[in-house]
């Protein structure tokens, strides 16, 4: 039986970032210890090739009468740069003070381990368990899942399941754990102004055209009102509005604002007009400039109108948005505010869906929701709470796994989410760990999770 924390150890050594075509083998080599960590608890794996990442497929097939789990995860990770931040480096795993260090160690190896390991443990106790599992850990979450949508069209068979389960999202806490209820979607684009040939020299030419920069700072500024919301015709249009269940649970989450600043480093917040921090991030749509340039970056000064100018853009969109609708009218308004002069390129990358599940025994809960992901549910709150010492919160999330609503929209499955990471894991930054006491306890709920399904029996 594999030990879990050497294990996260040796996975957190390849250095298996899909973005960068570098690391092909830190890639394969994430991928090789899934597969044989898969074969070694009885699973029959497959690697699925896609146009990049391949996708690892584990089965324990069964009774069709039993129920059947699909546990989704990713094995790539960000880039670790800048690595002078770190204090020892990304993919040499560290153990200190009760946390694993390394890039990917939280997001999402740890929680994988965490998964499989339960897995592993609860096979070897019952080896009859009544309980199918498809295992489908994909290498391409963090570019935004290109692969993964293709797939599900082809393997809907994989999907005839009961639910997702995952563990990708956060608890605020290791005594607080949270039962993800949500995540945001995503659109991503970069917008370029485009003004003459070539950088002007601004005496020469300065007072006859329109500076590109400028022409993009104003596009940019006209983005959000003074209120902090977003500033086009029709983005709030479709936003899912707040059950009054998902305020309770959200007043119950213990962290103050002042206690958030402090964490943050900022002296005040700026969220949407009537709506807390902790409500902007969790229950509204938003858009951010992620990156801008254009012109001189280099030391002192530099006389130049620039030829270009660029920004980079994402927005996260709430449940029932629908994320092409929001890229189409944000490209639509951002070229109706181009001023006469500037020529406006736009590129589209990363999108996807945003997700809601609704847990049993609410007002608003699916009359029609599947008896597994009831018992799941109701297995994983009485988790949370033995191993734990409280029982979960229900919350939705800010960050994304577009994936989850493809899936929903595609096969028709929820997802189970318990969050494992805390504020302190320092996901995509230097410094990246995953707290082992969390991922001690969350290997006894996911147990609980799947014993409990398979206890509960089939459709
Ligand atoms: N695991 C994260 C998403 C996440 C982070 C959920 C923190 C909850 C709390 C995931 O791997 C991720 O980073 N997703 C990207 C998606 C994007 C690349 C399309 C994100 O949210 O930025
Ligand atoms: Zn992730």
């Amino acid at each position: 039986m594999f030990d879990p924390v050497e294990t996260l150890k040796e996975f957190v050594r390849f250095p298996s970032v899909s973005t960068d075509p570098k690391q092909g083998e830190g890639m394969r080599g994430a991928r090789e210890l899934i597969a044989g960590l898969l074969r070694e608890t009885g699973f029959e794996v497959e690697e699925i090739a896609t146009p990049l990442h391949p996708i690892v497929v584990g089965r324990r097939d069964g009774d069709p009468s039993w129920p059947h789990v699909v546990i989704y995860g990713h094995y790539d990770v960000q880039p670790a740069d800048p690595y002078d931040l770190w204090t020892t480096p990304p993919f040499e795993p560290r153990e200190r003070e009760g946390r694993l260090y390394g890039r990917g160690a939280a997001d999402n190896k740890g929680p994988l381990i965490t998964h499989l390991s339960a897995v592993a443990r609860l096979l070897r106790e019952r080896p009859d368990l009544p309980l199918r599992l498809t295992f489908l850990i994909e290498g391409e979450e963090e570019i935004g899942s290109p692969s993964f949508a293709p797939f599900l069209e082809k393997h809907r068979d994989l999907f005839e399941a009961d639910f997702v389960f995952l563990s990708d999202t956060g608890s605020p806490n290791p005594e607080q754990i949270v039962i993800t209820t949500g995540l945001r979607g995503i659109t991503c684009l970069e917008i370029e102004a485009v003004g003459p040939r070539f950088d002007l020299h601004s005496g020469v030419h300065g007072g006859a055209i329109l500076n590109p920069i400028q022409a993009l700072a104003e596009i940019c500024a006209s983005l959000h009102d003074a209120d902090g919301r977003v500033n086009v015709p029709g983005f709030y249009d479709d936003v899912c509005p707040v059950a009054d269940w998902e305020r309770e649970e959200l007043a119950k989450l213990g962290v103050s604002e002042v206690e958030y600043a402090r964490f943050l480093g900022v002296d005040r917040f700026h969220a949407e007009s009537g709506f807390s921090p902790f409500e902007g991030v969790r229950f509204r749509p938003t858009l951010e400039f992620n990156g801008i340039g254009g012109g001189y970056q280099g030391e002192g000064s530099k006389t130049v109108i620039p030829s270009r100018a660029f920004a980079k853009i994402s927005c996260r969109l709430v449940a029932d948005q629908d994320w092409e609708r929001i890229q189409r009218t944000v490209i639509d308004t951002v070229e109706r505010r181009c001023p006469p002069g500037i020529k406006l390129n736009v590129k589209t990358s990363h999108s996807g869906p945003p997700y809601r599940v609704v847990p049993p025994g609410r007002p608003d809960t699916p009359s029609d929701q599947s008896p597994a992901l009831a018992a799941a549910f109701a297995a994983a709150h009485e988790g949370v709470a033995r191993s734990f010492g409280r029982p979960p919160l229900y919350l939705r999330e800010g960050g994304s796994v577009p994936i989850i609503g493809d899936i929903k929209r595609v096969t028709g499955l929820d997802s189970l989410m318990i969050g494992l990471f805390l504020p302190e894991d320092n996901l995509h930054a230097p410094d990246e760990s995953f707290h082992l006491g969390v991922m001690k306890k969350g290997i006894e709920v996911s147990r609980s999770v799947l014993l409990g399904v398979a206890d509960a029996g089939g459709r």
